[in-house]
Protein backbone atom coordinates (compact mmCIF):
# COMPACT_ATOMS: atom_id res chain seq x y z
CA UNK A 1 0.00 0.00 0.00
CA UNK A 2 1.69 3.42 -0.50
CA UNK A 3 0.25 7.12 -0.42
CA UNK A 4 -0.20 9.66 -3.14
CA UNK A 5 -0.49 12.90 -1.35
CA UNK A 6 -2.44 16.08 -3.83
CA UNK A 7 -3.57 19.12 -3.77
CA UNK A 8 -6.94 20.09 -5.01
CA UNK A 9 -8.54 23.23 -6.56
CA UNK A 10 -9.23 24.98 -3.89
CA UNK A 11 -6.02 24.33 -2.16
CA UNK A 12 -6.60 21.68 0.32
CA UNK A 13 -4.39 18.28 0.49
CA UNK A 14 -5.75 14.85 -0.31
CA UNK A 15 -4.54 12.28 0.71
CA UNK A 16 -5.30 8.72 -1.31
CA UNK A 17 -3.99 5.22 -0.48
CA UNK A 18 -3.21 3.43 -3.50
CA UNK A 19 -1.77 -0.09 -3.98
CA UNK A 20 2.10 -0.11 -5.32
CA UNK A 21 1.26 -1.13 -9.31
CA UNK A 22 -1.94 1.68 -9.43
CA UNK A 23 0.43 3.60 -7.75
CA UNK A 24 3.34 2.21 -10.22
CA UNK A 25 0.95 3.42 -13.11
CA UNK A 26 -0.26 6.53 -12.22
CA UNK A 27 3.92 7.56 -12.04
CA UNK A 28 4.36 5.93 -15.38
CA UNK A 29 2.93 8.63 -17.83
CA UNK A 30 -0.57 9.39 -16.16
CA UNK A 31 0.84 11.98 -13.70
CA UNK A 32 1.55 14.60 -16.08
CA UNK A 33 -2.28 14.49 -17.45
CA UNK A 34 -3.67 14.89 -13.96
CA UNK A 35 -1.24 17.83 -13.07
CA UNK A 36 -2.68 19.28 -16.39
CA UNK A 37 -6.10 18.60 -15.75
CA UNK A 38 -8.40 21.88 -16.04
CA UNK A 39 -10.94 21.90 -12.84
CA UNK A 40 -13.59 19.89 -13.36
CA UNK A 41 -16.39 22.20 -13.30
CA UNK A 42 -19.30 21.58 -10.82
CA UNK A 43 -21.24 19.68 -12.82
CA UNK A 44 -23.41 16.33 -13.08
CA UNK A 45 -20.78 13.61 -13.52
CA UNK A 46 -22.02 13.16 -16.95
CA UNK A 47 -21.20 16.40 -17.76
CA UNK A 48 -17.70 15.90 -15.94
CA UNK A 49 -16.99 12.76 -18.17
CA UNK A 50 -17.13 15.05 -21.25
CA UNK A 51 -13.90 16.40 -19.85
CA UNK A 52 -12.80 12.73 -20.17
CA UNK A 53 -12.54 11.78 -16.65
CA UNK A 54 -14.56 12.06 -13.05
CA UNK A 55 -13.44 12.84 -10.25
CA UNK A 56 -13.74 8.89 -9.53
CA UNK A 57 -10.90 8.75 -12.74
CA UNK A 58 -8.29 10.80 -11.35
CA UNK A 59 -8.39 8.76 -7.78
CA UNK A 60 -8.77 4.99 -9.36
CA UNK A 61 -6.56 5.62 -12.46
CA UNK A 62 -8.01 5.81 -15.70
CA UNK A 63 -8.82 2.96 -18.11
CA UNK A 64 -7.77 2.70 -21.29
CA UNK A 65 -11.55 4.25 -22.90
CA UNK A 66 -10.95 6.73 -20.26
CA UNK A 67 -7.81 8.16 -21.23
CA UNK A 68 -8.45 8.16 -24.89
CA UNK A 69 -11.82 10.33 -24.35
CA UNK A 70 -9.34 12.52 -21.95
CA UNK A 71 -7.14 13.03 -25.25
CA UNK A 72 -10.08 13.62 -27.09
CA UNK A 73 -11.55 16.04 -25.51
CA UNK A 74 -8.26 17.73 -24.92
CA UNK A 75 -8.09 17.43 -28.64
CA UNK A 76 -11.45 19.28 -29.11
CA UNK A 77 -10.77 22.21 -26.28
CA UNK A 78 -6.92 23.05 -27.97
CA UNK A 79 -8.02 22.78 -31.81
CA UNK A 80 -10.02 25.57 -34.06
CA UNK A 81 -13.11 23.14 -35.34
CA UNK A 82 -14.48 24.23 -38.93
CA UNK A 83 -16.48 21.12 -39.95
CA UNK A 84 -19.61 22.67 -41.13
CA UNK A 85 -21.83 19.48 -39.90
CA UNK A 86 -20.45 19.61 -36.27
CA UNK A 87 -21.32 21.53 -33.59
CA UNK A 88 -20.99 21.22 -29.38
CA UNK A 89 -24.33 20.25 -27.31
CA UNK A 90 -25.26 21.42 -24.01
CA UNK A 91 -23.83 19.43 -20.79
CA UNK A 92 -27.46 18.78 -20.63
CA UNK A 93 -27.47 17.16 -24.01
CA UNK A 94 -24.75 14.78 -23.34
CA UNK A 95 -26.15 14.14 -19.95
CA UNK A 96 -29.11 12.72 -21.15
CA UNK A 97 -27.46 10.65 -23.96
CA UNK A 98 -25.72 9.38 -21.21
CA UNK A 99 -28.54 8.67 -18.93
CA UNK A 100 -30.85 5.39 -17.83
CA UNK A 101 -32.82 5.93 -21.14
CA UNK A 102 -30.51 4.28 -23.03
CA UNK A 103 -31.28 0.89 -20.74
CA UNK A 104 -35.18 0.45 -22.02
CA UNK A 105 -36.18 -1.22 -24.46
CA UNK A 106 -39.50 0.79 -26.37
CA UNK A 107 -40.42 -1.28 -29.15
CA UNK A 108 -43.59 -0.12 -31.29
CA UNK A 109 -45.16 3.28 -30.14
CA UNK A 110 -46.40 5.47 -27.36
CA UNK A 111 -49.57 3.49 -26.05
CA UNK A 112 -48.78 0.22 -27.93
CA UNK A 113 -45.26 -1.10 -26.99
CA UNK A 114 -43.91 -4.88 -27.17
CA UNK A 115 -42.37 -4.85 -23.47
CA UNK A 116 -43.93 -3.64 -20.10
CA UNK A 117 -42.22 -0.93 -18.28
CA UNK A 118 -42.95 2.46 -20.82
CA UNK A 119 -45.34 4.30 -19.05
CA UNK A 120 -42.50 7.25 -19.58
CA UNK A 121 -40.78 6.01 -22.56
CA UNK A 122 -44.12 7.24 -24.39
CA UNK A 123 -44.43 10.57 -22.11
CA UNK A 124 -41.02 10.85 -23.43
CA UNK A 125 -41.96 10.26 -27.11
CA UNK A 126 -44.68 12.10 -26.90
CA UNK A 127 -43.28 15.45 -25.69
CA UNK A 128 -40.80 15.65 -28.04
CA UNK A 129 -42.68 14.97 -30.94
CA UNK A 130 -44.92 17.73 -29.92
CA UNK A 131 -41.85 20.23 -29.47
CA UNK A 132 -40.55 19.10 -32.73
CA UNK A 133 -43.75 19.76 -34.76
CA UNK A 134 -44.13 23.18 -32.17
CA UNK A 135 -40.35 23.99 -33.46
CA UNK A 136 -40.27 23.21 -37.04
CA UNK A 137 -43.76 23.25 -38.29
CA UNK A 138 -46.57 26.26 -38.66
CA UNK A 139 -48.91 24.97 -40.53
CA UNK A 140 -50.03 21.95 -38.72
CA UNK A 141 -50.43 19.53 -41.45
CA UNK A 142 -47.68 17.71 -40.93
CA UNK A 143 -46.48 14.73 -38.43
CA UNK A 144 -43.47 13.39 -37.10
CA UNK A 145 -41.09 10.28 -36.10
CA UNK A 146 -38.61 11.08 -33.66
CA UNK A 147 -37.05 7.06 -34.01
CA UNK A 148 -35.09 7.06 -36.65
CA UNK A 149 -31.04 6.88 -35.42
CA UNK A 150 -29.73 9.15 -38.04
CA UNK A 151 -29.68 11.33 -41.22
CA UNK A 152 -29.21 8.56 -43.87
CA UNK A 153 -31.19 6.04 -42.58
CA UNK A 154 -33.89 8.96 -41.94
CA UNK A 155 -33.83 9.24 -45.73
CA UNK A 156 -33.99 5.56 -46.47
CA UNK A 157 -36.66 5.69 -43.96
CA UNK A 158 -38.64 7.85 -47.12
CA UNK A 159 -37.54 6.14 -49.81
CA UNK A 160 -38.84 2.51 -48.24
CA UNK A 161 -42.38 4.75 -47.53
CA UNK A 162 -42.83 5.79 -50.93
CA UNK A 163 -40.94 3.93 -53.69
CA UNK A 164 -41.74 0.47 -55.61
CA UNK A 165 -38.67 -1.04 -57.18
CA UNK A 166 -37.55 0.42 -60.10
CA UNK A 167 -38.97 3.76 -59.35
CA UNK A 168 -36.38 6.90 -59.55
CA UNK A 169 -35.44 9.49 -57.27
CA UNK A 170 -33.80 12.64 -58.65
CA UNK A 171 -31.74 14.68 -56.34
CA UNK A 172 -28.60 16.90 -56.49
CA UNK A 173 -25.60 15.37 -58.02
CA UNK A 174 -22.26 14.61 -55.07
CA UNK A 175 -20.24 16.94 -57.23
CA UNK A 176 -22.55 20.05 -56.49
CA UNK A 177 -23.30 19.38 -52.67
CA UNK A 178 -25.59 16.80 -52.75
CA UNK A 179 -25.44 13.85 -50.24
CA UNK A 180 -24.35 10.25 -50.40
CA UNK A 181 -27.52 9.16 -49.12
CA UNK A 182 -29.74 10.93 -51.50
CA UNK A 183 -28.95 7.99 -54.00
CA UNK A 184 -25.59 7.89 -56.31
CA UNK A 185 -23.28 5.42 -58.20
CA UNK A 186 -22.59 4.06 -54.80
CA UNK A 187 -25.59 3.43 -53.33
CA UNK A 188 -26.63 0.36 -52.44
CA UNK A 189 -30.56 1.85 -52.86
CA UNK A 190 -29.16 0.76 -56.45
CA UNK A 191 -30.29 -2.59 -55.67
CA UNK A 192 -33.82 -1.08 -55.30
CA UNK A 193 -34.35 2.14 -57.18
CA UNK A 194 -32.52 4.21 -60.43
CA UNK A 195 -31.25 7.40 -59.86
CA UNK A 196 -30.83 10.32 -61.55
CA UNK A 197 -29.38 13.85 -60.77
CA UNK A 198 -29.82 17.59 -61.49
CA UNK A 199 -27.08 20.21 -60.81
CA UNK A 200 -25.90 23.98 -60.81
CA UNK A 201 -24.93 26.93 -62.90
CA UNK A 202 -22.51 30.03 -61.95
CA UNK A 203 -24.82 33.13 -61.27
CA UNK A 204 -23.32 36.61 -61.09
CA UNK A 205 -22.01 36.97 -57.74
CA UNK A 206 -23.42 32.92 -57.10
CA UNK A 207 -24.59 29.82 -57.93
CA UNK A 208 -28.09 28.03 -58.55
CA UNK A 209 -30.05 25.17 -59.19
CA UNK A 210 -30.03 25.06 -62.69
CA UNK A 211 -33.76 25.09 -63.35
CA UNK A 212 -33.30 24.21 -67.03
CA UNK A 213 -31.93 20.82 -66.39
CA UNK A 214 -33.86 20.14 -63.15
CA UNK A 215 -36.97 20.73 -65.32
CA UNK A 216 -35.69 18.25 -68.15
CA UNK A 217 -35.00 15.58 -65.67
CA UNK A 218 -38.25 15.80 -64.59
CA UNK A 219 -39.89 15.32 -68.06
CA UNK A 220 -37.34 12.92 -69.35
CA UNK A 221 -36.97 10.43 -65.92
CA UNK A 222 -40.00 10.56 -64.11
CA UNK A 223 -39.26 10.55 -60.98
CA UNK A 224 -41.46 9.60 -58.42
CA UNK A 225 -39.36 11.47 -55.40
CA UNK A 226 -37.61 15.05 -56.29
CA UNK A 227 -34.91 15.62 -52.83
CA UNK A 228 -34.39 19.14 -52.00
CA UNK A 229 -31.20 19.02 -49.69
CA UNK A 230 -27.78 20.23 -49.79
CA UNK A 231 -24.41 18.52 -47.87
CA UNK A 232 -21.96 21.66 -48.83
CA UNK A 233 -24.06 24.59 -50.81
CA UNK A 234 -23.26 28.12 -49.52
CA UNK A 235 -26.06 29.82 -50.32
CA UNK A 236 -30.00 29.96 -49.79
CA UNK A 237 -32.71 28.62 -51.75
CA UNK A 238 -36.50 28.52 -52.26
CA UNK A 239 -38.61 25.47 -51.40
CA UNK A 240 -41.55 26.66 -53.21
CA UNK A 241 -40.61 27.06 -56.28
CA UNK A 242 -39.05 24.00 -57.06
CA UNK A 243 -41.46 21.75 -54.65
CA UNK A 244 -44.37 23.36 -56.92
CA UNK A 245 -42.00 22.14 -60.21
CA UNK A 246 -41.82 18.90 -58.80
CA UNK A 247 -45.42 18.45 -57.92
CA UNK A 248 -46.17 19.46 -61.05
CA UNK A 249 -44.14 16.96 -62.42
CA UNK A 250 -46.02 14.27 -60.40
CA UNK A 251 -43.42 13.83 -58.21
CA UNK A 252 -43.26 13.71 -54.01
CA UNK A 253 -40.70 16.01 -52.33
CA UNK A 254 -38.39 14.97 -49.45
CA UNK A 255 -36.56 18.30 -48.39
CA UNK A 256 -33.43 17.35 -46.79
CA UNK A 257 -32.63 20.37 -44.41
CA UNK A 258 -29.87 18.79 -41.84
CA UNK A 259 -27.28 21.41 -42.89
CA UNK A 260 -29.82 24.63 -42.13
CA UNK A 261 -32.69 23.22 -39.57
CA UNK A 262 -31.45 25.58 -37.39
CA UNK A 263 -31.93 28.95 -39.81
CA UNK A 264 -34.84 27.25 -40.62
CA UNK A 265 -36.52 26.95 -37.72
CA UNK A 266 -35.23 30.73 -36.55
CA UNK A 267 -36.87 32.43 -40.12
CA UNK A 268 -33.52 33.00 -41.28
CA UNK A 269 -33.71 30.85 -44.27
CA UNK A 270 -37.12 29.66 -46.30
CA UNK A 271 -39.18 26.68 -44.82
CA UNK A 272 -40.07 23.58 -46.90
CA UNK A 273 -42.68 23.24 -44.18
CA UNK A 274 -45.76 25.02 -46.27
CA UNK A 275 -49.43 24.77 -46.91
CA UNK A 276 -51.47 23.87 -49.27
CA UNK A 277 -49.59 21.42 -51.26
CA UNK A 278 -46.45 24.16 -51.52
CA UNK A 279 -44.36 22.55 -49.49
CA UNK A 280 -42.47 19.21 -49.14
CA UNK A 281 -44.31 16.23 -48.60
CA UNK A 282 -41.48 14.85 -46.37
CA UNK A 283 -38.72 16.92 -44.35
CA UNK A 284 -35.59 15.07 -42.82
CA UNK A 285 -32.90 16.86 -40.41
CA UNK A 286 -29.87 15.56 -38.44
CA UNK A 287 -30.33 17.08 -34.92
CA UNK A 288 -26.39 17.15 -34.51
CA UNK A 289 -25.42 20.19 -36.89
CA UNK A 290 -26.76 23.56 -36.76
CA UNK A 291 -29.57 22.46 -34.49
CA UNK A 292 -26.81 21.72 -31.71
CA UNK A 293 -28.46 18.52 -30.80
CA UNK A 294 -27.32 14.71 -30.34
CA UNK A 295 -26.40 12.75 -33.12
CA UNK A 296 -30.09 11.69 -34.05
CA UNK A 297 -32.42 12.69 -36.63
CA UNK A 298 -36.22 13.40 -37.33
CA UNK A 299 -38.74 12.93 -40.38
CA UNK A 300 -41.89 15.07 -40.55
CA UNK A 301 -44.50 13.96 -43.45
CA UNK A 302 -47.27 15.57 -44.90
CA UNK A 303 -50.04 13.53 -42.36
CA UNK A 304 -51.45 11.44 -44.94
CA UNK A 305 -48.22 9.44 -45.23
CA UNK A 306 -47.61 9.59 -41.50
CA UNK A 307 -49.09 5.91 -40.61
CA UNK A 308 -47.08 4.41 -43.86
CA UNK A 309 -44.01 6.41 -42.44
CA UNK A 310 -44.91 4.78 -38.96
CA UNK A 311 -44.64 1.69 -39.93
CA UNK A 312 -41.52 1.45 -42.18
CA UNK A 313 -39.96 2.50 -39.48
CA UNK A 314 -41.52 -0.16 -37.07
CA UNK A 315 -42.00 -2.63 -37.69
CA UNK A 316 -41.12 -2.02 -41.65
CA UNK A 317 -36.86 -1.89 -40.32
CA UNK A 318 -36.25 -1.02 -37.09
CA UNK A 319 -36.03 -2.33 -33.36
CA UNK A 320 -35.62 -0.53 -30.26
CA UNK A 321 -36.06 3.27 -30.65
CA UNK A 322 -33.09 4.67 -28.77
CA UNK A 323 -34.57 6.73 -26.01
CA UNK A 324 -32.12 8.55 -24.74
CA UNK A 325 -31.13 10.05 -28.12
CA UNK A 326 -34.85 10.99 -28.14
CA UNK A 327 -34.70 12.34 -24.91
CA UNK A 328 -31.64 14.29 -25.85
CA UNK A 329 -33.51 15.44 -29.15
CA UNK A 330 -35.37 16.65 -26.82
CA UNK A 331 -33.10 18.56 -24.65
CA UNK A 332 -31.52 20.49 -27.34
CA UNK A 333 -35.18 21.31 -28.51
CA UNK A 334 -35.93 23.25 -25.25
CA UNK A 335 -33.15 25.11 -25.73
CA UNK A 336 -34.19 26.04 -29.21
CA UNK A 337 -38.13 27.44 -27.64
CA UNK A 338 -36.16 29.54 -25.10
CA UNK A 339 -37.37 27.17 -22.34
CA UNK A 340 -34.05 25.80 -21.35
CA UNK A 341 -30.78 27.66 -22.18
CA UNK A 342 -27.90 26.78 -23.51
CA UNK A 343 -24.93 27.24 -21.19
CA UNK A 344 -23.67 30.67 -22.78
CA UNK A 345 -27.43 31.98 -22.59
CA UNK A 346 -27.76 33.52 -25.90
CA UNK A 347 -31.08 32.53 -27.29
CA UNK A 348 -31.16 30.22 -30.51
CA UNK A 349 -31.95 32.78 -33.10
CA UNK A 350 -29.29 35.05 -32.20
CA UNK A 351 -27.04 32.14 -32.03
CA UNK A 352 -28.06 31.28 -35.48
CA UNK A 353 -27.55 35.23 -36.51
CA UNK A 354 -24.00 34.81 -34.82
CA UNK A 355 -22.91 31.86 -36.96
CA UNK A 356 -23.95 33.86 -40.22
CA UNK A 357 -22.12 37.12 -39.20
CA UNK A 358 -19.07 34.70 -38.54
CA UNK A 359 -18.86 32.65 -41.58
CA UNK A 360 -19.32 36.16 -43.18
CA UNK A 361 -16.31 37.40 -41.33
CA UNK A 362 -14.20 33.79 -42.18
CA UNK A 363 -15.01 34.68 -45.79
CA UNK A 364 -13.89 38.00 -45.55
CA UNK A 365 -10.85 37.35 -44.42
CA UNK A 366 -9.92 34.62 -46.80
CA UNK A 367 -10.89 36.66 -49.60
CA UNK A 368 -8.73 39.56 -48.11
CA UNK A 369 -5.72 37.21 -48.46
CA UNK A 370 -7.37 36.19 -52.11
CA UNK A 371 -8.99 33.01 -51.31
CA UNK A 372 -11.18 32.22 -53.83
CA UNK A 373 -14.87 31.17 -52.42
CA UNK A 374 -17.21 29.29 -54.70
CA UNK A 375 -20.20 31.85 -54.01
CA UNK A 376 -20.67 34.35 -51.37
CA UNK A 377 -22.10 32.71 -48.04
CA UNK A 378 -25.69 33.24 -46.81
CA UNK A 379 -25.91 30.78 -44.72
CA UNK A 380 -23.51 28.68 -41.77
CA UNK A 381 -20.90 27.57 -44.45
CA UNK A 382 -18.52 28.61 -47.12
CA UNK A 383 -16.74 26.67 -49.93
CA UNK A 384 -13.40 27.59 -50.83
CA UNK A 385 -12.13 27.24 -54.25
CA UNK A 386 -8.29 26.52 -54.08
CA UNK A 387 -5.55 27.50 -56.07
CA UNK A 388 -5.06 24.84 -59.19
CA UNK A 389 -1.38 23.85 -57.83
CA UNK A 390 -2.84 22.92 -54.07
CA UNK A 391 -3.65 19.30 -53.25
CA UNK A 392 -6.89 19.62 -51.38
CA UNK A 393 -6.00 16.26 -48.98
CA UNK A 394 -2.89 18.03 -48.45
CA UNK A 395 -4.33 21.26 -47.55
CA UNK A 396 -6.82 19.82 -44.48
CA UNK A 397 -3.27 17.55 -43.60
CA UNK A 398 -0.98 20.88 -42.91
CA UNK A 399 -4.59 22.49 -41.41
CA UNK A 400 -4.95 19.52 -38.86
CA UNK A 401 -0.99 19.98 -38.04
CA UNK A 402 -1.35 23.27 -37.13
CA UNK A 403 -4.65 22.92 -34.96
CA UNK A 404 -7.07 23.63 -37.63
CA UNK A 405 -9.82 21.25 -38.47
CA UNK A 406 -11.58 21.35 -41.77
CA UNK A 407 -12.69 18.95 -44.74
CA UNK A 408 -12.00 18.90 -48.17
CA UNK A 409 -14.73 18.94 -50.38
CA UNK A 410 -15.65 18.80 -54.43
CA UNK A 411 -16.98 22.44 -55.48
CA UNK A 412 -19.65 22.55 -58.51
CA UNK A 413 -18.48 20.73 -61.61
CA UNK A 414 -15.39 19.29 -59.89
CA UNK A 415 -12.77 17.22 -62.23
CA UNK A 416 -10.94 16.14 -59.41
CA UNK A 417 -11.49 12.79 -57.71
CA UNK A 418 -13.86 12.89 -54.70
CA UNK A 419 -10.64 11.36 -52.41
CA UNK A 420 -8.54 15.10 -53.86
CA UNK A 421 -11.30 16.89 -54.86
CA UNK A 422 -10.83 21.31 -55.53
CA UNK A 423 -12.54 22.91 -52.46
CA UNK A 424 -12.20 22.98 -48.61
CA UNK A 425 -15.42 23.38 -46.84
CA UNK A 426 -15.43 25.69 -43.61
CA UNK A 427 -18.34 26.27 -41.36
CA UNK A 428 -19.07 28.45 -38.65
CA UNK A 429 -21.55 26.72 -36.30
CA UNK A 430 -18.94 24.76 -33.53
CA UNK A 431 -17.08 27.91 -33.27
CA UNK A 432 -19.92 30.40 -32.77
CA UNK A 433 -20.77 27.74 -29.50
CA UNK A 434 -17.74 28.26 -28.31
CA UNK A 435 -18.30 32.20 -28.72
CA UNK A 436 -16.04 33.43 -31.68
CA UNK A 437 -16.54 36.98 -32.42
CA UNK A 438 -16.50 38.70 -35.78
CA UNK A 439 -13.21 40.42 -35.88
CA UNK A 440 -11.45 36.83 -34.44
CA UNK A 441 -13.52 34.86 -37.40
CA UNK A 442 -12.26 37.22 -39.95
CA UNK A 443 -8.40 36.67 -38.53
CA UNK A 444 -8.88 32.50 -38.77
CA UNK A 445 -9.76 33.37 -42.31
CA UNK A 446 -6.76 35.41 -42.61
CA UNK A 447 -5.14 32.39 -41.03
CA UNK A 448 -5.93 30.04 -42.86
CA UNK A 449 -5.76 31.92 -46.53
CA UNK A 450 -2.16 32.31 -46.01
CA UNK A 451 -1.16 28.74 -45.00
CA UNK A 452 -2.92 27.67 -47.99
CA UNK A 453 -0.93 30.04 -50.03
CA UNK A 454 2.53 29.86 -48.52
CA UNK A 455 2.76 33.22 -47.03
CA UNK A 456 2.90 32.37 -43.45
CA UNK A 457 5.02 29.64 -41.39
CA UNK A 458 2.93 26.51 -40.05
CA UNK A 459 4.71 27.82 -36.96
CA UNK A 460 2.95 31.37 -36.54
CA UNK A 461 -0.65 29.17 -37.68
CA UNK A 462 -0.06 26.78 -34.64
CA UNK A 463 0.57 29.67 -31.95
CA UNK A 464 -2.37 31.44 -33.33
CA UNK A 465 -4.75 28.75 -33.31
CA UNK A 466 -3.37 27.63 -29.20
CA UNK A 467 -3.90 31.48 -28.36
CA UNK A 468 -7.27 31.39 -29.80
CA UNK A 469 -8.79 28.64 -28.61
CA UNK A 470 -7.52 29.59 -25.17
CA UNK A 471 -9.65 32.19 -25.37
CA UNK A 472 -12.49 30.41 -26.63
CA UNK A 473 -15.06 28.28 -24.06
CA UNK A 474 -14.71 24.75 -23.58
CA UNK A 475 -17.92 22.93 -21.74
CA UNK A 476 -18.89 25.65 -21.11
C1 LIG B 1 -27.83 16.83 -46.18
C2 LIG B 1 -27.43 15.64 -45.33
N1 LIG B 1 -28.28 14.61 -45.20
C3 LIG B 1 -27.98 13.53 -44.48
C4 LIG B 1 -26.77 13.43 -43.82
C5 LIG B 1 -26.43 12.16 -43.12
O1 LIG B 1 -26.50 12.25 -41.76
P1 LIG B 1 -25.85 11.11 -40.85
O2 LIG B 1 -24.38 11.30 -40.93
O3 LIG B 1 -26.45 11.40 -39.52
O4 LIG B 1 -26.28 9.80 -41.41
C6 LIG B 1 -25.86 14.48 -43.92
C7 LIG B 1 -24.57 14.39 -43.20
O5 LIG B 1 -23.70 15.17 -43.22
C8 LIG B 1 -26.18 15.61 -44.71
O6 LIG B 1 -25.34 16.63 -44.87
Amino acid sequence: MGVIVNQDQIGNYLVFLFSPSVILNLIQGLEQKIISLDPVPEASVAADFRYGMTEECIITNMNYLEQLTHKESERQKNTLNLIASENYPSPKTLQLLGSVWNDKYAEGYPGKRYYAGNVFSDELEEFVGKKALEVFDSTGEYGVNVQVLSGSPANAMVYFTVLEPGDTVLSLNLASGGHLSHLHATSSYLKFFKYTNYSLMSKKHGLAIDEVDFKNKLKETKPRLVILGFSSYPRKYEFAKLCKLAHEAGALVLADISHIAGLVVTDLHDSPFKSNGEGADFVVTTTHKTLRGPRSALIFAKNEYMSALNKTIFPGTSGGPHLNQIAAVGQSLLEITGEDVYPDKIDFKQYMQNVLQNTSSLETGLIEVDQEVVAATQNHLCLVKLPEKCDSLDVQTLLEKVGIITNRNAVPNDDRSPWRPSGLRLGMAALTSRGILPEQARELGVAVGSLISGDTTEGAVAGFTKDMSSQLKWYF
